[in-house]
């Protein structure tokens, strides 16, 4: 088939419902040529069930990443599939309802620890899950929310994102030898099951209105799903520890 990812085998984690973006990233990559194999987080019917929207079917394969027996046995699992995967979308993230909101300064450790281990320390463990399935190489992406500022709110999963951005960096670092890109797309704000745990969300639609060079609509993903197709191709080949933004250009202006 022909098209951006022809033939490529993609994994894609971090569909919940049809407003995840990781929805959005997987219709596209189908679009564009790529045989996709979702992973689930517990809900694996109800994964199953969204994922009969999708343009093709799919296989799901279930994935906790705060699970370590999944993560090891998770390439034997995905092979059943596929030999080889091309690619890797990791979007990917919580935050306890105690890190977020403004209660920074008295937000207990387990519940830091646990948006550490789940948003930003999951980018390197499900890498290195599927690297024996990424031989000849290839492109993994995740999910950003631009953390070079901190917002209202967004308090621990700022941090959480601030990681994530380093975690990229070091992959790209240490994967390049074997031809593995990993990039980041930071996404303007989009109203998903995730967004929902952010009490100013609203604050953040507003900010951009005002303040965004180009326009930006919270209720569309493909902005964002077409950045990570576009990374997951042959199109980015000499770019890695890259973030792009797709924000409608917020992130490069001041008030
Ligand atoms: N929505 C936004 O405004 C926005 C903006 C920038 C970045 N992001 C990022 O995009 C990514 C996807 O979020 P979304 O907005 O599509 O929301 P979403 O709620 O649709 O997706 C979040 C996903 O994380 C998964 N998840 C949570 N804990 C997990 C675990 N332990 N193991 C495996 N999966 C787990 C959920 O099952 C869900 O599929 C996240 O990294 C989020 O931080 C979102």
């Amino acid at each position: 088939m022909a098209g951006m990812l022809a033939d490529k085998n993609i994994l894609v984690t971090g569909v919940l419902l049809e407003s995840s973006i990781a929805f959005h990233a997987a219709k596209l990559a189908q679009e564009q040529g790529a045989n996709v194999i979702l992973t689930a987080y517990g809900r694996v019917s109800l994964v199953e069930r969204i994922a009969k929207r999708l343009p093709k079917p799919v296989p799901v394969v279930e994935l906790d990443v705060s699970d370590r027996a999944q993560l090891d046995s998770l390439a034997t699992r995905v092979g059943q599939y596929a030999e080889e995967l091309d690619g890797v979308v990791h979007s990917i993230g919580a935050s306890p309802s105690d890190t977020l909101g403004g209660n920074f300064l008295h937000a207990p450790w387990d519940s830091v620890a646990q948006a550490l281990h789940v948003s930003a320390y999951s980018f390197a463990s499900l890498s290195s899950a599927c690297l024996p399935l990424m031989r000849k190489g290839g492109s993994i992406v995740g999910i950003d929310f631009d953390s070079s500022l901190a917002w209202p709110d967004y308090d621990w999963m700022g941090v959480a994102k601030a990681s994530l951005e380093s975690v990229s960096r070091y992959l790209a670092r240490y994967l390049g030898a074997q031809s593995i890109r990993v990039n980041l797309v930071a996404s303007g704000p989009i109203r998903t099951m995730a967004s929902r745990s952010i009490p100013s969300f609203d604050a953040f639609v507003d900010i951009w209105e005002k303040r965004s060079p180009i326009h930006w609509d919270e209720n569309d993903p493909v902005p964002t799903a077409k950045a990570v197709v576009a990374l997951l191709s042959d199109w980015f080949p000499a770019t890695t520890g890259e973030i792009v933004h797709v924000d409608a250009g917020l992130h490069a202006v001041g008030a």
